[in-house]
């Protein structure tokens, strides 16, 4: 049976997510949810989790006058809990904090050592904080800022660091992503990579002296110097309490990331496993970022909303169709809660709401007992390829139509021969159990409380599922 190991980014602790970053999540989870069904749980690992180290958990938790562990600690706890509201169904939540992740992160270290691929020098140049990155000259604005960060000033850096010898994965990492050996989807961030790659490698800084970040896993090589977040952030898809088998040759691994972080998916880190010997992942899916009423998320915008606060009003299936019908984003989409109230009405409410209504209410006036419901093959949805579950949810769209269709054109209502009204009702019946299923991997408690209303060999009416909003 094959295994597939499933990632999103590790979320950073500056601050908790927001909608954007539950897009990713949403995303993903969609994803494992319809392997599942296919390839059975056990052979499904998803994991998702916090990024806690670097400056800005650093100095977000000096401002609040916390230790960095204490404010660490609360992001990622609030983290969860808004995760676990969009019923992200992970298998892990790896905290780069935990045991087993540091001591992974320090033999990766030693390992790239080991390998000869780390050396000590001077980095004299820029560091974006927000990015938690070294920048060029050519990657700030005209003043001289972070394009993704205007509002933090950039910092001028001179200093000892360790390096790591990036530049010599460059043939390596060429090869990967032309052969395809490394999907990186959508196409035109594959291109982008590989572009990126023409301008030259540089080797990179993995570590930064204590005196200037002290919240960080210490080098093994150095007690003076703690390692680079990113070179710490990547490693967590190996942390070493993960079930075993997942990092395997048979294994497949896909990494869900932002456009802004697709870089060192397809970039470092290969290069960073090449170098201890370890596996590649296989695919790297890209997607653009999620706006809100047309502008960027952001704290200094102050327009960041939370995804517990549009669970609390439309219900969390409600949130999860509305940000999967976005698609798989290429670059940016726009989302509002007008939008969201739109959806919610003409899909939720008056699409499989009502036609689940329609068909509880014939079912349970025509007295049957539902006992013999044949069994309708599923289809398969064009999931899989590039993660299209914007056709999948407008297909099942169409098979909600069709069934509705159904419905109007028999006007069961009016049959009066009792086996052709049982008839048209169990073909019913068993439609909106099979549509039900399908729906499962993007609104699973829908799908399960519709699921089980039609299994009841007695169908009751119930309380509409999506009570339509003003
Ligand atoms: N900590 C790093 C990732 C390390 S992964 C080894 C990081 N963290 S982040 O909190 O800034 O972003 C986490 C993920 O959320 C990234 O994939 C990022 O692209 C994504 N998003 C952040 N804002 C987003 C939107 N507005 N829309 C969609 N995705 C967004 O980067």
């Amino acid at each position: 049976m094959k295994k597939l190991f499933i990632t999103t980014a590790i979320d950073y602790t500056n601050g908790v997510i927001h909608i954007g970053h539950a897009y990713e999540k949403i995303l993903a989870d969609s994803y494992a949810r319809y392997q599942r069904k296919k390839l059975g749980d056990s052979n499904v690992l998803f994991t998702t989790g916090t990024d806690e180290h670097g400056t800005t958990s650093q100095k977000a938790a000096e401002k609040r006058g916390l230790t960095p562990l204490q404010h660490v600690t609360e992001i990622s706890n609030l983290d969860q809990e808004q995760i676990d509201a969009l019923n992200i169904s992970y298998t892990r939540f790896i905290r780069t904090t935990d045991e087993d992740h540091k001591a992974k992160a320090e033999e990766f270290f030693q390992k790239a050592y080991a390998a000869g691929d780390i050396y000590k020098a001077t980095y004299k140049g820029f560091y974006c904080e927000g990015c938690e990155a070294h920048k060029t000259l050519s990657e700030l604005d005209e003043k001289g800022q972070c394009p993704n960060h205007p509002s933090r000033q950039i910092q001028e850096l001179d200093e000892e660091n360790y390096f790591f010898k990036w530049s010599k994965y460059q043939g390596f990492l060429k090869n990967l992503i032309e052969s395809n050996e490394l999907e990186i989807k959508p196409e035109g961030k594959r291109k982008e990579m590989l572009a990126f790659l023409e301008s030259g490698l540089k080797d990179i800084t993995v570590s930064r002296p204590k005196y200037k970040v002290s919240w960080g896993i210490q080098t093994p090589v150095d007690s003076a110097q703690v390692i680079y977040v990113w070179f710490d952030a990547l490693i967590n898809y190996v942390t070493e309490g993960l079930p075993k088998g997942f990092w395997d040759e048979d294994t497949e691994i896909v990494h869900f990331v932002g456009k802004d972080i697709a870089r060192w998916h397809t970039l470092l880190w290969p290069a960073m496993l090449k170098s201890v010997g370890y596996r590649l992942p296989n695919k790297v899916y890209v997607h653009g970022f999620v706006n809100l009423n047309g502008r960027k998320i952001s704290k200094s915008l102050g327009n960041i909303i939370l995804p517990t606060e549009l669970v609390q009003k439309y219900g969390v299936d409600a949130v999860r169709y509305y940000l999967l019908k976005q698609g798989p984003i290429v670059e940016d989409s726009d989302i509002s809660e007008e939008s969201l109230k739109e959806v919610y009405n003409s899909d939720l409410a008056n699409g499989l709401g009502n036609t689940v209504a329609r068909i509880a209410k014939m079912a349970e006036k025509s007295g049957f007992v539902f006992n013999d419901l044949p069994s309708i093959p599923s289809d398969d949805y064009p999931f899989e390829k590039d993660f299209r579950v914007d056709l999948v949810l407008a297909h099942l769209k169409e098979l909600l139509g069709n069934l509705d269709k159904h419905i109007n054109e028999n006007e069961p209502w009016k049959i009066e021969d009792e086996e052709k009204l049982k008839a048209v009702l169990i073909y019913e019946v068993g439609e909106i159990t099979r549509i039900a299923k399908l729906y499962e991997p993007f609104v699973p408690n829908t799908s399960n409380k519709i699921i089980a209303q039609f299994s009841n060999s007695h169908i009751k009416a119930q309380e509409g599922l999506f009570p339509k909003i003003k």
